[in-house]
């Protein structure tokens, strides 16, 4: 019998975007990502949101108890964010921080899910953000303006943040899930202290998949996917090895009940799926070496953390050539490429002690 062809094998890698959720669910996501991933920025839009030291100290004893179901107490690593807002006093900052927070997260109001207790008038962040810039942890913007046309609001957001750069002259800010080539081209006339990320949905689609032809609920996300020139802005930064642009899954599950409906959820789910097909995306783009510094290594270098393979224990991960075909259900989301045959397994390697 031949052994299966591996395509690469990296340190197993980092996913700086996530949603865990809260709850009986929590358990099964975090599952499904530790997987293929070893470290996570979960983020704090949950029910109820993430806002205070004891918010985060609970959540992290959630997830860790989850990931130790399977065997990853030790190696599994949720970074934590909390939500700004009004009710989050500047004083709290370095206690959050104690709390395990890297970064806070600014949703404007109603942009998104669970958001209607998101930011309304910038400026009255603007104590909590100074205290954020003096403890030196990152700002983290979901950069839509949910007053514009729905495929402007990214675009109509860039003065904000612009805005925040020049006020703010020591702040780390990451623009999230970034969707179109203005947000590239910003991107490139900010400082390096700004960075993006990018998810697997919004490089391999645009907005045809969702609308073009039969309705796909399960691509539906915020911000929505966009026209093809600027999933290609999207692609090529990604294929030339941008220097400031790492990966953001933005895996975000609702239950199928909340997407295949009249009134359906923002999130495309993503985790288990989002290795493999970054990987034939790489693969695909003749830039396989890519892969390893977009997800191994330059959030882990923004955010000041030592790299996944930085030490010798650290665990790896195979893209074994093996094509399984994705099931039509975790749990009770549908995720993406659900029924697909993807041509990649993940393998865990064994990590030495
Ligand atoms: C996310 C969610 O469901 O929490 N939804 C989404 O469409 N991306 C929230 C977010 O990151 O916008
Ligand atoms: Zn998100």
């Amino acid at each position: 019998m031949t052994r299966p062809e591996i395509l690469i094998e990296i340190p197993k890698p980092d996913d700086f975007h996530i949603h865990l959720r809260q709850g009986a669910e929590l358990q099964q996501y975090t599952h499904d990502v530790a997987r293929s991933f070893r470290r996570v920025l979960a983020m704090p839009n949950t029910l109820p949101p993430l806002k205070t030291p004891e918010d985060l100290r609970d959540y992290r004893a959630q997830i860790t108890k989850a990931a130790g179901v399977i065997g990853l107490f030790e190696e599994f690593t949720p970074l934590l964010t909390f939500k700004l807002g009004s009710d989050v006093p500047a004083t709290s900052v370095a206690a959050l921080k104690k709390a395990g927070a890297v970064a806070g997260k600014l949703y404007p109001q109603g942009a998104t899910t669970n958001s209607e207790d998101g930011v309304q008038d910038l400026g009255e962040m603007y104590p909590l953000i100074e205290a954020m810039e003096a403890e030196d942890l990152v700002l983290c913007i979901h950069g839509e303006d949910p007053t514009a046309f729905s495929l402007n609001r990214e675009a109509a957001f860039l003065p904000k943040v612009a805005q925040l750069v020049q006020d703010f002259p020591r702040l780390r800010i990451v623009m999230e899930h970034i969707t179109t080539s203005d947000a590239v081209t910003a991107l490139n006339s900010f400082p390096d202290r700004v960075g993006a990320t990018i998810t697997l949905h919004h490089l391999l689609n645009n907005l045809d998949d969702l609308i073009g032809g039969f309705l796909n609920p399960h691509l539906f996300c915020k911000p929505v996917l966009k026209a093809p020139n600027h999933q290609q802005a999207l692609v090529a930064a990604v294929l030339q090895g941008h220097p400031k642009i790492f990966f953001g899954s933005d895996s975000a599950p609702h239950a199928v009940d909340q997407k295949e409906c009249a009134v359906g959820c923002a999130g495309v789910y993503t985790a288990p799926v989002a290795l493999p097909l970054l990987a034939e995306f790489f693969r695909a783009g003749d830039f396989l070496q890519g892969l390893e510094p977009f997800i191994c290594h330059r959030g882990a270098d923004f955010y000041g953390l030592p790299r996944a393979g930085s030490l010798a224990s650290d665990p790896q991960v195979a893209l074994v050539a093996e094509p399984w075909t994705v099931p039509a259900r975790y749990g009770r989301v549908v995720s993406y490429a659900a029924g697909s045959t993807v041509p990649y397994r993940v393998e865990t390697r064994e990590v030495q002690k």
